[in-house]
């Protein structure tokens, strides 16, 4: 019988990426881009589901509404990541698309902070989050053998 577990991987310190800003690393052999946004860290698949562009390296900005005519109002800025190869529009904190949310999404895992190994520190005092590494949880199997 096999078992799904998540498996911190380390993307950086806190430090290392401050709001708005984005880091990509190549985790278990997968491209992925992690973002700060407002303070959350979210994390996607570095490859577009339209024609596999590099995703993660599109601008980030927002999408116009209008409740009336000559009304725009820019909405969620810094949280829709356009593709740069043809400009699909993705939201960075579900991956769905813009346009179609429930056809169309790029992969996307939990992410978050961990505090620092107790052994890197030489004395306990209580961990704040800006100690914390950023890191992304990814699904790795375990076979566990059942004793009969
Ligand atoms: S490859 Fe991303 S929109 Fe075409």
């Amino acid at each position: 019988m096999s078992a799904a577990t998540l498996t911190p991987y380390p993307v950086c310190p806190v430090g290392e990426l401050p709001l708005g800003k984005r880091k990509i690393v190549t985790l278990k052999g997968r491209s992925i881009g992690v973002f700060n946004i407002g303070g959350r860290y979210f994390a996607l698949q570095n490859r577009c589901p339209h024609r596999g562009a590099p995703v993660c390296e599109g601008r980030l900005g927002g999408f116009f509404t209008a409740s009336e005519p000559y009304a725009p109002a820019l909405e969620r800025e810094g949280e829709i990541l356009r593709c740069p190869w043809h400009g699909w529009e993705f939201d960075v904190t579900t991956g769905r698309s813009v346009c179609q949310p429930e056809k169309v999404r790029v992969k996307s895992y939990p992410a978050g902070v961990e505090p620092p190994p107790e052994t890197a520190r030489v004395e306990k005092y209580d961990v704040t989050e800006s100690e914390g590494q950023v890191v992304v949880w990814i699904v790795t199997e375990n076979v566990e053998k059942l004793k009969s």
